[in-house]
């Protein structure tokens, strides 16, 4: 295994859109096409699938120093009102521009740190939010709750909003990498929260792992993983740390890289984590994630509804996808757009009935037809070309890239379908970068991405 590890340990892209950010086209791209596509989008799919929100709440009271997401760090609790205003002016530049009543079914509140935000603050905004849009059948609402601040009554208020599905962030209940990170989290307060949710009905309780923090060593991710069985959550995702400090303002900081755990350990941390979680009942799922049977991202796994899209791993595919609030992406399915980052920018455009976006990408034919396999690969670990609308002119090519990793046994490549073994499974976005042709068309200069280890 370690020669695998040092040939495949490469910067690689996690694939929660292709093309990737790094390779939007910038110049084929503008603001008037975005909004053709998604009225486009809207009316093919809203009746039929609904559409799909992210809200993006990004404020959080303290830094954990390991963290990639976009956040601003304040305690001033004074910005959650005009904040809250904005997405809702947001929404309803895009209400107006649909002409219809949107059927949401798929609403996802994350951060940052929803639970900065009070419960009146959040039932301002999921009220707001149904002023021009209707729940659509099967709706499913889910928010990412911080244990450290997330009370009964935020539980209970989005409950009663609708809200089934919390997943809490946990990464290490060490108290040496709870430091490293500056992340100090009581298991109590897990498991207070956790508790709390099944009381008022929550169905699927989420808990995040991550694994190759600084510091952290097998038995911290042991011990982890056996405390998190004790509360034996629906779901569990299992991460592998991002180390991406070259990001603008991801506060990757107080600790060296040679602090973190080397590729091999880092391997073997993943091995026996997932060891664990598969011997105490919880099915793999895909990349990074694992669920009980009982839950309904295993259920889509099994009847094949499964889909990846900006928010990871969701139960159904919607085709139109909107993101709101800073730094958030929406998804037409023919074009990607991305909201500026700074929160008084945002604030700004708004109100001045601008939507906020500064940067996307339109799908060529031929995005359209790679992105069908990487998340093939990405969703059921394995894609076929059977059918012609499923060939492009450089497969034989991808195949030829293959051909290294189905010697090293991580896949078989048949006549028309390549299928991921259990061996290549922790090589998936490897894999995918094989279809990646973009990637392939041109390497980048500086380090875009995370290790694929
Ligand atoms: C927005 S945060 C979760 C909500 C809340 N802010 C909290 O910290 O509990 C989403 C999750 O992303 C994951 N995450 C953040 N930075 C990461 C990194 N650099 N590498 C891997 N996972 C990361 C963490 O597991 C985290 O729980
Ligand atoms: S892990 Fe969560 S609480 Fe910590 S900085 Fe990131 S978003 Fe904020």
């Amino acid at each position: 295994m370690p020669s695998l590890i040092a040939k495949y340990n490469v910067p690689g892209p996690r694939y929660t859109s292709y093309p990737t950010v790094p390779y939007w086209d910038l110049d084929t791209f503008s603001g008037k096409r975005w909004k053709e596509t998604l009225k486009v989008s809207f009316d093919e799919s809203n009746m039929e699938q609904g559409i799909s929100v992210y809200i993006h709440l990004p404020f959080c009271e303290s830094l954990c120093t390991f963290c990639g997401c976009h956040k601003r760090i304040t305690k001033r609790h004074e910005v959650e009102e005009p904040y809250i205003k904005a997405v809702l002016r947001e929404w309803r530049l895009y209400c107006d521009l649909f002409g219809s009543r949107p059927l949401v079914k798929e609403l996802h509140l994350g951060g940052g740190t929803p639970t900065f935000f009070s419960s009146e603050h959040l039932e301002m905004l999921i009220t707001g939010l149904f002023r021009c849009a209707d729940r659509a059948e099967d709706y499913e609402f889910s928010f990412e709750g911080h244990p450290n601040n997330t009370t009964r009554e935020h539980m209970q208020t989005l409950y009663d909003l609708g809200f089934r599905r919390v997943s809490f962030g946990i990464q290490d209940y060490s108290k040496s990498v709870q430091q490293a990170i500056h992340r100090i989290q009581p298991y109590g307060n897990v498991k207070n929260v956790t508790n709390w949710a099944r009381e008022i009905g929550y169905t699927s309780v989420g808990h995040d792992l991550i694994y190759g923090l600084p510091f952290q060593h097998l038995s911290h991710v042991e011990a982890s993983v056996v405390m998190t069985k004790s509360l034996m959550p629906d779901r569990i995702a299992f991460y592998s740390y991002a180390h991406v400090p070259w990001m603008k303002g991801s506060g990757q900081r107080g600790f060296k890289k040679s602090d973190l755990p080397s590729p091999e350990e880092k391997r073997h941390q993943y091995e026996w984590g997932r060891e664990l979680l598969i011997k105490a009942g919880y099915e793999e799922i895909g990349m990074d994630h694992f669920a009980l049977k009982s839950d309904s991202l295993y259920k889509a796994l099994e009847n094949g509804t499964i889909h990846r899209n900006f928010m990871g791993y969701t139960t159904s595919k919607t085709q139109l996808m909107i993101g709101l609030g800073v730094s958030s992406i929406g998804d037409s399915w023919y074009s990607f757009a991305q909201n500026v980052k700074s929160v008084e920018e945002y604030e700004h455009l708004v109100y001045n009935k601008i939507i906020p976006i500064y940067r996307g990408h339109i799908l060529t034919h031929e995005d359209e037809i790679i992105r069908k396999h990487i998340l093939n690969l990405m969703c059921r670990f394995r894609t076929t070309w059977e059918q012609e609308e499923q060939k492009f002119p450089e497969l034989e090519h991808c195949l030829e890239r293959l051909g290294e990793m189905d010697q090293d046994g991580l896949v078989e490549i048949r006549p028309s379908e390549l299928i991921v073994t259990e061996k290549g499974k922790p090589f998936i976005r490897n894999i995918c970068m094989a279809f990646d042709l973009r990637l392939q068309r041109k390497a980048p200069q500086t380090q875009l991405f995370s290790m694929t280890i």
